[in-house]
């Protein structure tokens, strides 16, 4: 069927493209979440704090400023404990130049807070309960370090930024009705009633078996090939199953469609 399709082409493309980023270098079970040896559940948590570093750096910064950042951060705090004995002076003067310093309190305070609870939370619905994780970066997290596929309520964990919600919305051809929802600043000039929307549409194509490198083969393709303007269709994996590509419509704000 169609996801099925969508998945093996996407993750095709992604295994031939995807970039060697420092943060894809640690190593996660394929395992799933059951039956893990403690050893591996070390590792895994390991991976996790580097997910969530990560991906926190990444939300408001683009990948080649994150970088550096990164490796200077892991530097210094190569493990969560480290991060958890720092204070918040040495970790803002370590963020200074990424803005939304936000980010670096949450971190430094979710870093304590897992610390004191003795373990890494390895579920989308566990990672949520701490304070300044949020549905994109539990997500990242359950799935890239954890490979978490079926989360609450019997639903695929789905890792969706606005670029997925670009993806999502030309795959299906839908697009925020501007008159029907308010729209929420900050969510790539869409809605969040339209987000969430593309989270459920997301959360049914995620591969069962590759959830972590699913959700960012389409971040990725978001970030690359299928960009706000001039999308590479030719060159898409998934133009096969675009309805915007079908209707020759990727290049046009897709028509506003009701759901
Ligand atoms: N953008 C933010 N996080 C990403 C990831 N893990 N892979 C690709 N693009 C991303």
């Amino acid at each position: 069927d169609d996801a099925r399709r969508i998945r093996a082409s996407l993750l095709d493309w992604y295994d031939a493209h995807r970039r060697d980023l420092p943060w894809r270098r640690t190593k996660t079970s394929s395992r799933g979440t059951v039956n893990r040896s403690e050893t591996e559940s070390k590792v895994e948590a390991e991976s996790a704090y580097a997910v969530w570093v990560s991906e926190v750096m990444l939300q408001q910064t683009r990948v080649s400023t994150v970088i550096s950042y990164y490796n200077r951060w892991m530097d210094k705090w190569p493990t969560i404990h480290h991060l958890a004995a720092a204070s918040q002076e040495e970790v803002n003067e370590m963020w200074a130049g990424l803005g939304y310093y936000r980010r670096a309190r949450f971190l430094l305070e979710g870093a304590k807070s897992i610390v004191q609870g003795g373990m890494f939370p390895q579920t989308a619905a566990e990672l949520l309960k701490v304070q300044g994780i949020g549905d994109y970066t539990a997500g990242a997290i359950a799935s890239i370090a954890f490979n978490e596929f079926i989360g609450k309520s019997f639903q695929a964990v789905p890792v969706v930024d606005g670029n997925v919600v670009r993806v999502i919305s030309r795959l299906k051809a839908i697009t925020a009705n501007p008159k029907k929802s308010a729209t929420v600043k900050g969510i790539c000039h869409t809605t969040f009633k339209f987000a969430l929307h593309c989270r459920k549409l997301a959360s049914l194509l995620v591969d069962p078996l590759r959830p972590g490198d699913f959700n960012q083969a389409m971040m990725e393709l978001g970030a690359t090939l299928c960009s706000t303007m001039n999308p590479q269709c030719c060159a898409c994996p998934i133009s096969d199953n675009c309805v915007a590509f079908s209707l020759s419509k990727s290049e046009e704000s897709i028509e506003v469609t009701d759901y």
